[in-house]
C-alpha cells in the first residue's frame, strides 16, 4: 500500500496526539513536529504503547523557516499537513498578544510557504468556533457571519484563516480545509493520552477534574445570570477522539479531490450544554461531589454557541458519536491516571 505520510504540527499536544492515533488507525503515517512548548515528551512513548508504532518526531518550531524547510527536505513524500501548532490560552493571549500573533501567524505563514515551495497541496487547519464571536442566531453554520474575536487568540485564528484564504487564491493546486472546533473535552478511553493543561486550567473540564482530584480547592461557575435555562453559559462539548476522527475525514476528502479547494467545516456535536449541566453530568457519572460556587461572569465569554454540524456530516460523512457523559468519564479516568 502506498504510504500516506502526514505532517502533524503540534502532534504531541492534546488534539494532535489523539489525531496521530486515528491517523495510524486509518492507515496514514504521521510525522510529528513539536517544540514541546505546550506538550510533554512522554506522550510520544504513550503513542507507541497505544499504536505499537514509533512515530517519527521532528523536534523544532514551525516559526523557524529553515527548520521547517529541512523537515520537508528530509520527508520528500509528505501527502498532507495538519497544522495544530499554536498557542491557545484565551486569557493568556490578552496578556501576551505579541507572543500569540508572532507564534500563531508566523508558523502558519511558514507552513504555507514551504508547502508551496515543496509542492505539498493538502492542508488541514485547526481553527475554532471562536471566530463566530457571540452569534446572532443558533446553531451556527459555516455561513454564520464571523465577528471580531473576543481575544488575540481568537483573532489569530481569524487572521490565519484569512492568510490561508488569500494564499489559496494564488494557487490552482492548493486544497485546504478549516476545521472550526467547538469545545474539545475528554481523553482517550485507555487513559494513555489526554489533556495536560500548563498551570491553572483555563478550560472548564480540566478545572472540574482537577477540583475533583483535590488539586483545586473549588470550581467557580463564571456567571449564572445569562439568558439560558439555568443561567449558565452554553457550549458544544465534543469528545477529543471524535474531533480527531474529523481530521481523518478531512484528509480523506482532500486526498480524494483533484481540483483546488478551500472548505470550512464546523466540528461540533450540534448539541448545546450549559456549565451547570456539565457539572451535574460529571457528578452523576463519576459519583464525585464537586465543590463549586457561583461567581461573576468571565470577561470575553459568549453566552451561547453550538454548531450546526450538518455540513461536516453530509460532506465528510463524519458525525460526533461520543456522549457528554462518556467524555466526562474519560476525562476523570485520565485525571486519576496522572496520580
Ligand atoms: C467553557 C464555559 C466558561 C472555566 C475556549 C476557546 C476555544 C477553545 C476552548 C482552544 C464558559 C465556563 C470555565 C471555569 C467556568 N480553545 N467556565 N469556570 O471559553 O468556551 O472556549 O476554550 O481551542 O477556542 O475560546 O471554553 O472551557 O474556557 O469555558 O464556569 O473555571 O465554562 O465561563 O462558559 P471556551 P472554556
Amino acid at each position: 500500500m502506498v504510504e500516506k505520510k502526514i505532517l502533524v504540527t503540534g502532534g504531541a499536544g492534546y488534539i494532535g496526539s489523539h489525531t496521530c492515533v486515528e491517523l495510524i488507525n486509518s492507515g496514514y503515517t504521521p510525522v510529528i513536529i513539536d517544540n514541546f512548548s505546550n506538550s510533554e515528551k512522554f506522550i510520544l512513548d504513550r503513542l507507541k504503547e497505544l499504536t505499537g508504532q514509533e512515530i517519527t518526531l521532528e523536534e523544532g518550531d514551525c516559526g523557524d523557516y529553515d527548520f521547517l524547510k529541512s523537515v520537508f527536505k528530509k520527508h520528500a513524500d509528505i501527502s498532507g499537513v495538519i497544522h495544530f501548532a499554536a498557542y491557545k490560552a484565551v486569557g493568556e493571549s490578552s496578556k501576551l498578544p505579541l507572543k500569540y500573533y508572532e507564534n500563531n501567524l508566523l508558523s502558519t505563514i511558514n507552513m504555507l510557504k514551504v508547502m508551496n515551495e515543496e509542492g505539498v497541496t493538502n492542508f488541514v487547519f485547526s481553527s475554532s468556533c471562536t471566530v463566530y464571536g457571540e452569534p446572532d442566531t443558533l446553531p451556527v453554520t459555516e455561513e454564520t457571519q464571523t465577528k471580531p474575536a473576543e481575544s488575540p487568540y481568537g483573532r489569530t485564528k481569524q487572521i490565519c484563516e484569512d492568510i490561508t484564504r488569500d494564499f489559496s487564491k494564488t494557487s490552482d493546486t492548493f486544497k485546504g480545509i478549516f476545521l472550526r472546533y467547538f469545545n474539545p473535552i475528554g481523553a482517550h478511553p485507555t487513559s494513555l493520552i489526554g489533556e495536560l493543561p500548563l498551570g491553572t486550567p483555563n478550560n472548564l473540564v480540566p478545572f472540574i477534574t482537577q477540583t475533583a482530584a483535590g488539586i483545586r480547592e473549588k470550581l467557580t461557575i463564571f456567571g449564572n445570570d445569562y439568558n439560558t435555562p439555568d443561567g449558565t453559559c452554553i457550549r458544544d462539548y465534543i469528545h477529543v477522539v471524535d474531533l480527531a476522527k474529523a481530521h481523518i475525514a478531512a484528509l480523506d476528502y482532500l486526498l480524494d479531490r483533484e481540483d483546488a479547494c478551500l472548505e470550512v467545516f464546523n466540528v461540533g456535536t450540534g448539541n448545546g450544554n450549559s456549565v451547570k449541566e456539565v457539572v451535574d453530568t460529571f457528578q452523576g457519572v463519576t459519583g464525585v461531589k464537586l465543590n463549586y460556587e457561583l461567581g461573576d461572569r468571565r470577561a470575553g465569554d459568549v453566552e451561547k454557541v453550538y454548531a450546526d454540524a450538518s455540513k461536516v456530516e453530509s460532506e465528510l460523512q463524519w458525525k460526533a458519536e461520543i456522549t457528554l457523559a462518556e467524555a466526562l468519564k474519560d476525562a476523570w479516568n485520565w485525571q486519576k491516571s496522572l496520580g
